[in-house]
């Protein structure tokens, strides 16, 4: 009996390796037997976050664990996103030290004893898989591949003045402390967590970067795609403007900008082609709202996307619901213009913030609920 608490001491895991998975069956069982070489003496845990893969990795992972309880698996339906995985998974575990891995066998895994010694002997904070400095690099990588990756973390370190050489690595090693103190900031969109991290750690962390080179995918396809490029200018705005207004907010305005643009363009073509002003004017009206809607579908509200009927549905109501803002910018405008009060252009300004902030507020409940 008295044993218990001398066994439950000796296999408390200090080092939690963080793996998200898609799809990656015939990965799981061959990067369980790396790690149990490389991490010999050390009282490891590897934790699968697997965002429903259809193609057996989660029977994969349960497998390896009937063997080595070592092994865990977070199971998330509805979800994706290596980010949000990552954060997750190193949520789920105790280790006063957490590293984010691929499940591809992409990233080299014998960087991780030295990876855990900058961390617990040298007092890193942040022990950095790197491809970009001597002794790393990107493998088999095509010249696109390469150079967009080099363009992402050119602007990376401009845009969000972060001193990494890869920031765009998605291979690391943190602190639990340090972790702690970036996680109520992070944006968790998409892929890139360690740029997160940085970026949203209060001050900047004591880190070093190792260099690995990137391997070549022997089982299962890349989740690389346009969406992982989109994710990533996301986590960007979020980044710069996040705190002050939600990103979802600033895509709504940049649309209705747009819409401003097309309202004129289209007003100008139909006065050109004949049209008297009341149908012009209609006309440009119905092609701004329209557009506006398709766009919002698209881009503002993209993870709610309307398709089929439910577009139809959703159109309506965003029409309706721009004619009251419409109403409510008049009486807002007209109310500040109105004599002794302020300018035409703090006026019209006024009538059209009012108006964007309705139109925002009330279709992200009505048109594009939850
Ligand atoms: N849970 C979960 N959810 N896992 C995912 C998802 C997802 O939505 N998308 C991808 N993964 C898993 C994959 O199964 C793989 O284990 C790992 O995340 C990396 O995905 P890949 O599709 O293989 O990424 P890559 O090789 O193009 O990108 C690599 O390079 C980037 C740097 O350019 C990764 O190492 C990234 O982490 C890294 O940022
Ligand atoms: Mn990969």
């Amino acid at each position: 009996m008295n044993q218990l608490p001398a066994l439950a001491h000796a296999t408390a895991p200090q080092l939690c390796v963080v793996i998200p998975v898609l799809n990656e069956r015939d990965n799981i069982a061959p990067l369980v037997a790396r790690l149990n070489e490389v991490l010999a003496g050390i009282a490891w845990e590897a934790i699968f976050v697997d965002d429903d893969s259809t193609d057996g990795t989660r029977e994969a992972v349960r497998a390896v664990a009937q063997a080595d309880p070592r092994v865990r698996l977070l199971h998330r339906i509805g979800r994706r996103g290596l980010s949000s995985a990552f954060i997750e998974g190193a949520q789920a575990s105790l280790a006063p030290y957490i590293a984010a891995m691929d499940g591809d066998m992409q990233h080299d895994e014998t960087l991780l004893p030295h990876m855990l010694a900058a961390l617990r002997d040298d007092g890193y904070e942040l022990a950095i898989g790197s491809r970009y400095v001597a002794g790393g690099g990107v493998g088999d990588w095509d010249a696109t591949r390469a150079g967009l990756s080099t363009l992402a973390t050119r602007v990376s370190q401009v845009v969000l003045r972060v001193q990494l050489s890869d920031p765009m690595s998605g291979f690391f090693m943190i602190r639990r402390e340090t972790f702690d103190r970036a996680a109520r900031r992070l944006s968790a969109m998409g892929f890139k967590i360690l740029l997160d991290i940085v970026a949203s750690l209060p001050s900047p962390p004591r880190l070093t970067e190792l260099p690995y080179k990137f391997r070549s995918r022997v089982h299962g396809d890349s989740k690389m795609d346009a969406g992982v490029l989109r994710d990533y200018a996301l986590l960007l705005l979020d980044k710069l403007v996040g705190h002050i207004v939600p990103v979802r907010f600033v895509l709504f305005a940049g649309v209705g900008l747009l819409g401003i643009a097309a309202h004129l363009l289209v007003l100008r073509i139909g006065l050109l082609a004949g049209l008297d002003f009341a149908e012009a004017q209609s006309v440009a009206t119905g092609v701004a709202i329209v557009g506006n809607f398709v766009l919002n579908n698209l881009f503002t509200f993209r993870d709610r996307r309307l398709r089929g009927w439910r577009f139809l549905r959703g159109l309506v109501t965003f029409a309706l619901i721009c004619s009251v803002g419409a109403v409510g910018n008049l009486s807002v405008s007209i109310f500040l213009f109105g004599p002794g009060h302020s300018s035409w252009w703090v006026a019209g300004l006024a009538g059209a913030a009012m108006s964007l902030v309705w139109n925002y507020a009330a279709s992200s409940v009505l048109t594009w609920r939850k």
